[in-house]
């Protein structure tokens, strides 16, 4: 497959730790409990919370939604394997990136059944224009143009999610 490089290792880094500049300023000492989306969160959860101070605890929940690998039909499968009760918590939402906005959407709903004191997104990427339901991430660090893009815990077809670099996808066939 045809990658392009897009956004390098060093540039995701300084991204993240920025925004856990924001984020840490934002809940103070509050208590946070950070859910993050499988699969594709997975590295930028692990390599945000390092950076975060208050206490904090991690879950997580499996969102599917890209049954033709590159494009999503808007049903979306959520599996949680949350034990604690969210009631009166802070909870903090990490994903890959937000695109047509059905995942988060729905994993906000699904969230608020518990009565949290607080639900807030953080996402890596934001790509505006695929947007399809009105919903925006609070935190995010990078805006990015309608392409397909894989690495750093983005797949194709589950693979690449292990590139250190995000690359954007060159061809795909459709
Ligand atoms: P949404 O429901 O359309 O907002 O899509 C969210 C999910 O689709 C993300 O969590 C990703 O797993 C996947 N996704 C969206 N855009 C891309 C992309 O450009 N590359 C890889 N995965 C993507
Ligand atoms: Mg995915």
């Amino acid at each position: 497959m045809d990658i392009e490089k897009m956004i390098s290792k060093e540039e995701i880094e300084e991204r993240i730790i920025n925004l856990s500049y924001e984020l840490n300023e934002y809940y103070k000492n509050e208590e946070v409990v950070i859910i993050c989306i499988l699969k594709g969160a997975l590295i930028f959860t692990a390599d945000l919370v390092r950076h975060l101070k208050m206490p904090l605890s991690i879950e997580f929940l499996k969102a599917s939604s890209y049954r033709d690998k590159t494009y999503s039909d808007g049903i979306v499968e959520v599996k949680s394997d949350i034990k604690q009760s969210l009631n009166g918590k802070n909870i903090l939402v990490i994903d890959d990136i937000i695109d047509t906005g059905y995942t988060l959407e729905k994993v906000i709903n699904i969230l608020k059944q518990d009565n949290p004191k607080s639900i807030k997104l953080c996402t890596l990427f934001n790509k505006q224009e695929r947007r399809e339901v009105s919903i925006s991430a609070d935190f995010y660090g990078f805006d990015i143009p309608n392409e397909f893009i894989i690495g750093y815990g983005l797949d194709y077809d589950e693979k690449y999610r292990n590139l250190p670099y995000i690359g954007k996808v060159k061809q795909i066939k459709k």
